[in-house]
């Protein structure tokens, strides 16, 4: 039986690659997103690969989206928690919500889809869950004391739940990217964005497929001795 694969984020950017790649390799997959209804159904037309919405932030939401996903599709196997969000500032300049909505979103989000299909895999005895960090999470990023925070505690939830779902053949692993060509980075002002580039060794933004293909492995039966890892996929901008 084909693996059923929820991708949080996964109709647009590295989620979109991520949730292509996975059916690449003969899974049933999800697309989770959770406002631009234009792109998830482009999305979904060009790859056929059904997109459900609801916000990872709302707890009770994950719950219902997780439910949902397995009464169409099966038992969720493999949860790819990538959505994310960026509300960038100085802390003299961010206002609490730019700071909760970061922290809601990016962390809280890993917390509550876990939460969803977690139980599942380990009474089955088979999981996989990744989680997509940041270099920024790992090196800490000026203006983005939300963004990093959220990041860096996505690292250690890994290890934490890793250590939990070991010895019932569930492994957690993080991604942690660099700059990627996604819409989140065209967000970046272009002078800022060239003195970035500038310090990566191989001279150029990552390609979402780059970080889709670091998912496939650590989903695979090739990936199963390993759990509570950080695989940085950044052309050598910080080697952790
Ligand atoms: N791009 C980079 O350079 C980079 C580097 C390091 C880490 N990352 C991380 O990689 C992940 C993907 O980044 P990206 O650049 O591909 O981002 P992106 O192009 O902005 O796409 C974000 C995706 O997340 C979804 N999303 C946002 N908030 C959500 C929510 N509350 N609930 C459900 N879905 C939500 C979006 O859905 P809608 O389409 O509905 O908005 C979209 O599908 C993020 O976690 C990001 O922090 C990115």
């Amino acid at each position: 039986m084909a693996k059923v694969a929820i991708v949080t984020g996964g109709t647009r950017g590295i989620g979109e690659a991520i949730s292509v790649a996975l059916k690449e390799h003969g899974m049933t997959v999800a697309a989770n997103y959770c406002g631009n209804d234009d792109r998830a159904r482009d999305f979904t037309e060009r790859t056929g690969i059904p997109a459900y919405k609801w916000d990872v932030a709302d707890f009770d939401g994950c719950q219902e989206g997780a439910a949902k996903v397995a009464a169409d599709l099966g038992p969720v196997d493999v949860l790819v928690n990538n959505a994310g969000i960026t509300r960038d500032g100085v802390l003299m300049k961010m206002d609490y919500k730019a700071w909760k909505e970061v922290i809601d979103t990016n962390l809280g989000g890993c917390f509550n889809m876990a939460k969803a299909v977690f139980p599942g895999m380990r009474d089955r005895g088979w999981g996989r869950i990744i989680n997509i960090g940041s270099v920024n999470g790992q090196a800490g990023q000026y203006g983005q004391v939300n963004y990093a925070a959220a990041k860096s505690g996505i690292h250690g939830f890994t290890k934490a739940l890793a250590q939990e779902g070991a010895k019932f053949g569930v492994t957690v692993n993080a991604i942690a990217p660099g700059y990627i060509d996604t819409d989140m980075v065209a967000a970046v002002p272009a002078d800022v964005l060239a003195k970035i580039v500038a310090r990566v060794p191989v001279g150029r933004l990552g390609q979402a497929h780059e970080i889709a293909r670091g998912v496939a492995f650590l989903c695979s039966e090739d990936g199963s001795f390993i759990t509570g890892s950080t695989l940085s996929i950044n052309g050598g901008q910080h080697m952790y």
